[in-house]
């Protein structure tokens, strides 16, 4: 019968386990403890603990397999907080989405709302392979890689939702995927991206080197600045435009909820490099920062001329494109750098309400969990 306690006893030869034990067993203690191999000395060897002082951002020497003390516990909080944040796209039903692609969208309101997908899809790649692979390895302080490691999971998240949306509409896939390659008003705004990515994506990146660390913070500002806090932020609001007016409802609650993590990945970004730049000692350069507006202003204005070249009811270019100026100067305020457009407007003001999921009734009724514990969280 079989022993649960020790399943292969049964199936054992006891005689012989005897004899092995018995030509085994230790003669004396003192024979135990010389016999060891350089064991005994390992153990009478004893590290430092980590002071949180001696954390930094990156290039830091101590121990990084120990999460606290915590010198950076705003970023264990972002960790935190982005776990009230946890759905799968799944969850949210697309089934009048089907019936309003296929019946009540205009040609034009489907060309923005397939060209939104095909420019989210490879920006949330570019975003995971920039956290993933050129930022986390850079870090020198767990608590920075735990928050880091959940996004490169949000991104991957971001990007099962956009292939759910593409294949629960029915949409070409391999045209889909390609329009950013083919189309170069997307391929402007992905190849900025890319191009800053490969610039850091190397692992003897030396971030004691001056040119090196200065490269490093301001693709990484780029990347939380203007690529997650502008273009993704901007990126949603045509299709929120179209879930005001009842329609692909389905596809904006996902929206909605990529969304949440946008805003806290641009947040998290910006406050590390803000954390490096005080650290090391840096000045961000003014005309750099001037240059990344103002390149990335130029593909927005013609991304959206692109997107838009047919308004749709209730939102057009000229408003997108205001609104990201719009954004860009609050980013920049949360970075303490220079507003790059001063004076621009406010043309989307139903945005942030309706980014803002406390407010959206309907939501709430099959994610009752994440209303209750999202709540108390400043999404901006
Ligand atoms: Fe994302
Ligand atoms: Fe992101």
């Amino acid at each position: 019968m079989l022993d649960w306690n020790d399943p292969i006893a049964s199936f054992v030869d006891t005689d012989a386990v005897t004899k092995t034990n018995e030509a085994t067993k230790p003669k004396n203690t003192a024979e135990l403890v010389t016999d060891l191999p350089n064991s005994s000395k390992l153990l009478s060897e004893s590290l430092a603990p980590v002071r949180a002082e001696d954390k930094r951002i990156i290039n830091g020497e101590g121990d990084i397999n120990q999460l606290a003390p915590f010198k950076y516990p705003w970023a264990w909080n972002y960790f935190l907080n982005a776990n009230k944040n946890h759905w799968t796209p799944l969850d949210v039903n697309m089934t009048k989405d089907i019936q309003d692609y296929n019946h009540r969208l205009t040609t034009e309101e489907k060309h923005v709302y397939e060209n939104v997908l095909a420019y989210l899809t490879t920006s949330d790649i570019l975003a995971m392979r920039n956290i993933g692979l050129a930022v986390m390895e850079k870090m020198t302080a767990p608590e920075l890689q735990i928050y880091q490691a959940r996004q490169v999971f949000e991104e991957a998240m971001h990007t099962w939702t956009y292939q759910h949306c593409i294949e629960t509409i029915g949409l070409d896939q391999s045209e889909i995927y390609n329009r950013y390659r083919v189309v170069p008003e997307i391929y402007q705004k992905i190849k900025m991206a890319n191009d800053k990515l490969s610039s850091v994506m190397k692992p003897d990146m030396d971030l004691k080197n001056p040119d090196e660390l200065d490269n490093f913070v301001h693709s990484y500002l780029f990347f939380a600045g203007v690529f997650e806090g502008c273009w993704f932020y901007n990126g949603f609001s045509p299709i929120f435009s179209l879930q005001r007016r009842g329609l692909m409802t389905g596809t904006a609650e996902q929206l909605q909820y990529i969304m949440r993590d946008e805003v806290m990945h641009s947040g998290f970004g910006m406050r590390v490099v803000k954390e490096i730049v005080k650290e090391e000692n840096l000045t961000l350069d003014e005309q750099r920062l001037r240059d990344m507006w103002d390149e990335s202003e130029a593909a927005e204005i013609t991304y959206a001329n692109y997107l838009l070249k047919e308004p749709i009811l209730g939102y057009n270019a000229e408003d997108h494109i205001e609104h990201f100026r719009f954004i860009a100067n609050r980013r920049a305020r949360q970075m303490n750098i220079f507003e790059p457009f001063p004076g621009a407007e406010n043309r989307l003001a139903w945005l942030d309400e309706q980014a803002n999921m406390r407010k959206e009734k309907n939501f709430f009724e099959t994610r009752v969990t994440e209303y209750q514990t999202g709540a108390a969280l400043n999404w901006d």
